[in-house]
């Protein structure tokens, strides 16, 4: 089979689909791979790095052309009409994109979302939310070191002592858990929240302290305990006490650290604007949550703003600031989903298997996505 892989287009745009390890590996197994020249250049990734494995790098037309096409983020108009109708797509294609979803299935391809793979340990070592997820709470820590004016970590000088920076994370999934376990080895005090309880234990085990807002009603731990390992919206009591807990905790902050998201919805306000008011001046806000309307209603997406004296970060793809390593683990993550698809014979769409069943979006025309 012909498997392409496009150049990323879209506007800052880094990551590539595959890398010379997963290339090899498809190969191997007796498929053609067609690279775009200049694919992987962003990922540091030349295309000879990719002939040496035995790809050949051809155009966009070639790449797109291919019976199999990997890419990172859904194609734009001009992508997709460059793919035959039967085509088979995979990539992190947003399954709550209405509009593209069918687009792509007017087009006649197979598409496959692999953010919409269920939460399951099955589905562990192909889930790209958690591999960029990672990724974006560690480059967010050092975004806010980079924008914050002080240390981050305890200093005694012969100057004097520099105090360490106090960090508070808002929303501990993936993506803040790492953001905790990166601020401790940079040697800040971190605490962090989260509306989950079983994370308690886990950002304790990090190191950092636990902002607990204590439940009030059974309506408030039934939202709490989320679904399918994700949060749903809190009710309005809860967010309120939440609110306050963080306007108290924030005002002693350094750098805040936001990444709370519910899929297919707008992003909770988590922190306010007069609660940033009064945060210290020089104070860092990042906003992981930037590019689903944000959790602090003074982000700009993909700007970096400064408010009441306060540096608010709202850069979107931060995983895309670590191309190299975010590709890597992208790359690994669809190969794992093409172990479920793909053999020497071709590709199949094995519906019996709950992980291809969730992320299939559009199939010979029809929307049939399940989740959405
Ligand atoms: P996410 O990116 O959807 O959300 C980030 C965090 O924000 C979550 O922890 C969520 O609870 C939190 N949040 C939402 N609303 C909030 C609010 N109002 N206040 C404070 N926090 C709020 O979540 P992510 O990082 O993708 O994963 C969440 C969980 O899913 C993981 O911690 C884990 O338990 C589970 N998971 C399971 C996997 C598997 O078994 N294959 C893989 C990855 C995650």
């Amino acid at each position: 089979m012909q498997i392409g892989v496009p150049l990323e287009t879209q506007a800052g745009e880094t990551r590539v689909a595959a890398t010379p390890e997963t290339v090899k590996k498809l190969i191997g197994q007796g498929h053609q791979v067609v690279i775009q020249s200049g694919a992987g250049v962003s990922a540091s990734l030349p295309d000879a790095a990719f002939e040496a494995v035995g790809a050949k790098i051809g155009t966009a037309a070639d790449a797109y052309g291919s019976e199999l096409v990997l890419k990172v983020v859904a194609p734009s108009e001009s992508e997709l009409a460059q793919m035959k109708p039967g085509t088979v797509l995979i990539g992190m294609l947003n399954p709550f994109n209405n509009e593209n979803i069918a687009r792509m299935a007017e087009r006649g391809i197979t598409a496959f979302a692999l953010e919409a793979a269920p939460r399951t340990s099955r589905a562990q070592s192909l889930d790209v939310l958690s591999s960029q997820a990672n990724i974006a709470g560690y480059k967010a820590v050092l975004l806010a070191a980079h924008h914050y004016p002080r240390f981050m970590p305890m200093l005694m000088t012969a100057a004097g002592t520099v105090k360490a920076a106090r960090v508070l994370i808002l929303g501990a999934g993936v993506a803040g858990l790492q953001a905790i376990a990166t601020a401790k080895r940079l040697g800040a005090v971190i605490e962090a929240s989260d509306v989950r309880p079983a994370v308690k234990e886990q950002i304790e085990s990090l190191g950092a302290k636990f902002v607990d807002v204590p439940y009030e009603t059974d309506e408030e731990r039934e939202c709490a305990e989320g679904v399918g390992g994700y949060a749903r919206p809190m009710p309005a009591s809860w967010m309120e006490r939440q609110a306050k807990a963080v306007h108290e905790r924030a005002k002693q902050s350094d750098i805040v650290i936001t990444t709370a998201l519910i899929p297919g919805r707008k992003a909770p306000t988590l922190l306010h604007e007069a609660t940033v008011a009064e945060m210290k001046p020089g104070s860092v806000v990042i906003d992981l949550a930037a590019s689903q309307g944000g959790n602090c209603p003074l982000t700009e997406a993909d700007q970096v703003v400064v408010k009441h004296g306060v540096t608010i970060v709202g850069l979107s793809n931060l995983a895309a600031l670590v191309p190299a390593d975010a590709s890597a683990l992208y790359a690994r993550n669809l190969l794992d989903f093409l172990k479920l698809t793909l053999n020497a014979e071709g590709f199949t769409v094995n519906l019996e298997d709950d992980i291809v069943a969730a992320c299939l979006m559009c199939r010979d025309g029809q929307i049939v996505r399940k989740n959405g």
